[in-house]
């Protein structure tokens, strides 16, 4: 089966920060949990490069947005180098191949009469790059994510008859048993996008006369794709739209598209139109996280509290700094982080409870066996509980993309193994029954695999070398693809007995 994943395409004005990299961290944990689940997954990411906003940075610098665009697509590419994206493509909205896939949809929508010129008076917001009615701006006339205000623009500009899709809209995203059943999560949010498409939709203007940066209409050269359109279709681009056919076919509708709420609408409203108008499927799921404030500010350049993924890695390490950022608030709602709370978790949960529990057990196998799996009967009830647990309570949780809960199910898998450990106690076995004690070592290993295959989505890095440790037979990728379709423990456990523990280190040094 396939899954296609995707995560906003980025502004190329602003330099990758914790906001962007919790979106696509959380795509990548997503895509790796439906590999290991056998999925044939499609993962793509990405950055927006055209629109006034672009323009106006590039000018501000002094460059040409093509420059701008050039050099900020790459900083992206190299933040998600460093925390390890596993993404499939990565599309660039200047790319030849994205402007035909527009030319093409934004003709056919032309061609069916969905598309018509008139004048248009609004108000605009450069930093939403979008027109607000009054109504959705504060009591002081600001737009609510940029707190400035949106300033009167007026155009002849082609239009889209949006209005038309009203109903087909409230159709999919409100009937379940619908074939072509979008599902907007949150519950909260779809609630909010339902309210407010029952109070109407307008036609959306879908073109600009003003801004040269962008891809000129096919049908009038004189006016530029409006941004948002030419970012939305990136979605299929990204999969082969038009000219891989095979490909598209194969991988469009995505499973999933994962935002934050700031651009929900878009994604649940304005882009199944945009596909329901040229003939296409539209996605299976429209999922929202939160905003997440740092230290109850929002995150800004001139705040100067943004926070980079080099310095997340450089702080915690590559995998831990996936795992924190993702799991610290729940998927979802809004929330606060800071340095303090980060800090906080990754001495809670890694550097005492997993890392602990690996260096204790790397301890006990030097001291008694000589840091060989004992060669014993095999014992793989204490693996067979943490397995069951983490069916119970990771899988689910995993597949809903609640990824805190996720990590919790993880943490109680490792405190069942610290808490065998402790009752065993090891060192008393060690004077009064070792052949007790070896059953205990080898069956904590096992555990630990067990712990290390589910952990694998977050931390794959420091998986692999939790599966060298055990002295596991095979690859933890392909044998936890094997586990997670035969749902069984293999007969003998992981390791190969005798081999010698493989010592990774502190994996989790303690700040
Ligand atoms: N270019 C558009 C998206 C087009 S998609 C067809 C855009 N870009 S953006 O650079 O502003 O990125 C917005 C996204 O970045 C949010 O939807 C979210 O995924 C992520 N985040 C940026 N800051 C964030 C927080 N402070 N908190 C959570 N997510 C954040 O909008």
């Amino acid at each position: 089966m396939k899954f296609y994943i995707t995560t906003p395409i980025y502004y190329v004005n602003d330099i990758p920060h914790i906001g962007h990299s919790y979106t696509t961290i959380a795509a990548d944990v997503l895509a790796r949990w439906k590999r290991l689940n056998n999925y044939d997954v499609f993962f793509l990411t990405g950055t927006d490069e055209h629109g006034a906003k672009i323009a106006a940075a590039a000018e501000a610098k002094g460059r040409t947005p093509q420059e701008l665009c050039d050099e900020m697509s790459l900083k992206f590419k190299e933040a998600w180098d460093i925390l390890n994206i596993s993404y499939d493509t990565f599309i660039r909205t200047t790319e030849s191949k994205h402007i035909k896939s527009v030319e093409k949809i934004v003709q056919t929508l032309f061609d069916k009469g969905l598309i018509f010129k008139k004048k248009y008076e609004g108000l605009y917001c450069v930093g939403c790059e979008r027109f607000y009615a009054q109504k959705d701006l504060d009591e002081d006339g600001c737009c609510a994510f940029h707190k400035t205000k949106p300033v009167l623009q007026s155009e002849e500009n082609y239009f889209f008859k949006l209005s038309l899709f009203q109903e087909a809209i409230l159709e999919r995203i409100t009937n379940s048993s619908n074939k072509d059943y979008i599902e907007i999560l949150p519950e909260e949010r779809k609630n909010e996008i339902v309210g407010k498409l029952k109070l109407g939709l307008e036609d959306v203007s879908f073109s600009r006369t003003a801004i040269e940066w962008g891809i000129p209409l096919p049908f009038d050269k004189t006016q530029t794709v409006y941004v948002w359109v030419d970012a939305l279709i990136n979605y299929i681009t990204g999969v082969g739209y038009p000219d891989d056919e095979e490909r598209f076919k194969k991988y469009w509708q995505a499973e999933v598209h994962l935002m934050a709420k700031d651009i929900l609408w878009f994604h649940s409203v304005i882009w199944p139109a945009i596909l329901m108008g040229t003939g296409l499927a539209t996605p299976k799921t429209v999922y929202s996280h939160g905003f997440f404030t740092l230290n109850g500010n929002k995150m800004s350049k001139s705040l100067g509290n943004v926070i980079s993924p080099k310095e997340l890695a450089d702080k915690y390490g590559v995998d831990a700094a996936r795992y924190l950022v993702v799991t610290l608030i729940p998927f979802g709602p809004d929330g606060d982080i800071s340095w303090e709370a980060l800090d906080l978790k990754y001495n809670i949960d890694l550097a005492n409870n997993l890392g602990n529990l690996i260096s204790r057990t790397i301890k006990m196998a030097e001291k008694y066996f000589e840091l060989k799996v004992p060669d014993t009967f095999v014992e793989l009830e204490l693996a067979k509980k943490t397995a069951e647990i983490l069916k119970e309570n990771f899988n689910e949780n995993m597949n809903k993309l609640l990824f805190h809960k996720a990590g919790e199910a993880l943490q109680s898998a490792i405190d069942i193994v610290n808490k065998a450990i402790e009752s065993d106690a090891p060192w008393r076995l060690a004077k009064t029954n070792t052949q007790k004690l070896a059953k205990c070592l080898f069956s904590y290993l096992q555990a630990i695999d067990v712990i290390a295959i589910h952990f694998f989505s977050f931390m794959p890095e420091i998986c692999k070398k939790i599966w060298k440790i055990s002295g596991a037979s095979g690859n933890i990728e392909d044998v936890a693809k094997k586990y997670f379709a035969d749902n069984i423990l293999p007969e003998k456990g992981f390791s190969i007995v005798n081999s010698t523990l493989f010592q990774p280190g502190v994996l989790f040094p303690r700040l």
